[in-house]
């Protein structure tokens, strides 16, 4: 939304939350507090806020007031009923569609944003045309326009994106939404589909882009066990032009808020529809990345003689991927819970995400200080890496951080305990200078290390 009032400043484009804390950091005087890191996104809000970007919790007034509603909240997995652990939550988006019922004026176009199951959209549709019948004189139609940004480059996928994506069967209704792109969006990437192909290109979109990466985590693990180097087949894959060399990186697997929901939601909707091959296909792709996570947890313990009890571990990268201060999904939660579950004491570092962040993703309350930690399954954060570092038997590396790529590794290891590894999930470290520096080294995908 930031973006679109950046580059339309004759839109007006007010964005409404129901959590006033979130509204208030998104009107800080100071644009580094913003409730999200993403770079460039400060700018971006430094332009448009008070011209014509407006954050408020005046939710039923916006409506009434708006001619085009992007509906863009959570739709998180199920936790319980039908469904559980792998359909949407869809309690926030029929609430929304509720709230557009009640407080929309004249015509209004309601866009899906969020990422939805097939079919949502007629559920929206649904609830507003039994408002379409009161006597108040208003109506309705619904689109859907997934959004594919990734978070860490959204800012360049949303002034540059491959496609932008509209679903629907009023052709004025979509015209008006591909006229707002248009003010930068060459029209030959501005797709149009009916809703239901709209709303599944989303999902599978996020499905192939996480199943490339559970393939190549897969041949990583092959790679391991073999000699081969996971790097030197990507290359020799990626250059294949019907491959391509993105998204072939290994690691330790996908995180975020979308992948693993989406997929999930997808097996869902495919048992639902009566289709469990297919089902099982897409949830081998989530199988595969829980076991690379566990997988490394368990090769840090096989590796520190089987034990990491009382042992200090430094933990480099929590957020799910660099760029970003996101946590939801980040396969460092789960790396870390095993390992808290070993009794190991983690003194982690992460230049974006907060204390607070991490104890609710590990469930375990910070210690106050890194020089603090004793005893087992305990973990404090570290302002510095070499606080991290001190003392540890290992450091784990866990997203890319660029910073990460250039760490003096003779200086870190005179600060460890030896004998000491260096565990790179993300491949980012030069092996040469950690082997040089005496470290033993695990990096994810080389048979040779
Ligand atoms: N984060 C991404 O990179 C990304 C990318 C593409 C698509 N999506 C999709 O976008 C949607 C939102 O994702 P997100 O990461 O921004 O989620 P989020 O949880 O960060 O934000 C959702 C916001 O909606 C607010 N909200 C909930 N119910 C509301 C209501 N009834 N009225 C007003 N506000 C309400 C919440 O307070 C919250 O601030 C999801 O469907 C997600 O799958 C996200």
């Amino acid at each position: 939304m930031a973006v679109i009032a950046d580059r339309c400043p004759e839109i007006e484009v007010t964005v409404v939350d129901l959590n006033q804390a979130r509204i208030d950091a998104w009107n800080d005087a100071d644009l580094s507090r913003l409730p999200v890191y993403e770079p460039g996104l400060d700018a971006v809000v430094g332009r448009a806020r008070g011209r014509n970007l407006q954050f408020s919790t005046a939710v039923e007034e916006s409506i009434a007031a708006a001619d085009m509603v992007f509906i863009s909240v959570n739709t998180p997995t199920k936790t319980k009923g039908l469904g559980a652990g792998q359909a949407s939550d869809l309690r926030w988006v029929e609430a929304c569609a509720r709230t557009v019922a009640e407080a929309a004026t004249g015509h209004t176009i309601v866009v899906e944003k969020s990422t939805l199951p097939v079919r949502t959209a007629a559920a929206i549709q649904t609830i507003l045309e039994a408002a379409q019948r009161d006597d108040r004189g208003r109506s309705f139609t619904v689109l859907s326009n997934p959004e594919f940004l990734a978070e860490g480059t959204a800012i360049g996928d949303l002034e540059a994106p491959d496609r932008v994506l509209i679903g629907g069967d009023d052709a004025g209704s979509i015209d008006a939404l591909a006229q707002i792109y248009g003010n930068w969006v060459p029209a030959e990437r501005i797709l149009r589909t009916n809703l239901w192909s709209s709303e599944l290109s989303k999902l599978t979109a996020n499905a192939f882009l996480a199943q490339r990466i559970s393939s190549i985590n897969s041949i990583a693990a092959f790679c391991e066990a073999t000699g081969a180097d996971v790097r030197e087949v990507a290359r020799a894959i990626g250059t294949d032009s019907r491959i391509g060399p993105k998204f072939l990186q290994a690691g330790p697997g996908f995180g975020g808020s979308c992948f693993q929901k989406d997929i999930l939601n997808l097996v869902y909707l495919c048992r639902h529809f009566g289709l469990p091959e297919v089902a099982d296909y897409w949830e081998s792709v989530v199988a595969l990345n829980t076991w690379q996570q566990h997988r490394i947890s368990r090769l840090v313990v096989e590796k520190l003689f089987g034990t990491v009890t009382g042992k200090r571990l430094a933990v480099l990268g929590f957020a799910f991927k660099a760029d970003t201060n996101d946590t939801r999904e980040a396969p460092a939660i789960r790396i870390c819970r095993d390992l808290l579950e070993e009794g190991a004491q983690l003194a982690i570092h992460d230049p974006k995400v907060s204390s607070t962040q991490i104890a609710r993703d590990l469930q375990i309350e910070a210690s106050p200080h890194t020089d603090a930690l004793s005893g087992t399954g305990n973990w404090a954060m570290a302002d510095t890496i070499e606080q991290a570092v001190v003392g540890a038997d290992a450091v784990l590396i866990l997203t890319e951080w660029t910073h990460y790529r250039s760490l003096n590794w003779q200086a870190l290891g005179d600060l460890m305990r030896r004998p000491a590894w260096v565990f790179d999930a993300r491949a980012v470290a030069d092996p040469q200078q950690v082997k040089a520096s005496g470290l033993n080294l695990w990096r994810v995908g080389d048979g040779e290390g």
